[in-house]
């Protein structure tokens, strides 16, 4: 199994965008599986932002310092992720706003991805040897591990303070 760090992410990426088409092919009515889809979408999201703030972010930071606007642009749109993620997570499917706040998540975080894919990762890719995108990739496989999977849980809040008081 390659721990290539683009690829890994990428493979995030193709299921996250799995479970968006899921929700949209899901009928109006259908609370409890757009109910379940969010709790996926949550999870996913959880994990693959915070294996992405602690360790390709700040890495690309360091080693391509001319990807910096970039990144840190980045972590902002994942700010904005996690502010609706956490609203998510202790809403009702049966809420008026719920289909529309996951809409917004689900749009948000598409052009993420998009930007992550077609204009940034392709330079990292460019900029750093295999070795040290299989070293970034092995870090992030050991940091899942121990990532959040729900937004209540402690790393994932200290992870939302330190971006609302810094
Ligand atoms: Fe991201
Ligand atoms: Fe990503």
């Amino acid at each position: 199994m390659t721990t290539d760090a683009i690829v890994l992410l990428k493979d995030d990426h193709k299921e996250i965008l799995r479970v968006f088409r899921d929700f949209e092919k899901a009928g109006d009515g259908a609370l409890k599986t757009k109910g379940r889809l969010v709790d996926r979408m949550i999870e996913l999201l959880t994990v693959h932002t915070y294996i992405e703030n602690e360790v390709m972010y700040p890495r690309v930071r360091e080693l391509v310092p001319e990807l910096e606007d970039d990144v840190l642009e980045s972590y902002e749109e994942h700010h904005v992720a996690d502010v609706l993620v956490t609203e998510l997570a202790v809403m009702d499917p049966s809420d008026e706003r719920f289909t529309a706040k996951a809409t917004v998540l689900i749009e948000s975080v598409r052009h993420h991805i998009e930007e992550e894919e077609s204009e940034w990762f392709p330079q990292v890719r460019e900029s750093l040897s295999r070795t040290v995108l299989r070293e970034i990739g092995a870090a992030m496989v050991e940091a899942r591990e121990k990532a959040p999977r729900r937004p209540s849980q402690p790393s994932a809040l200290k992870k939302t303070i330190d971006a609302v008081i810094s």
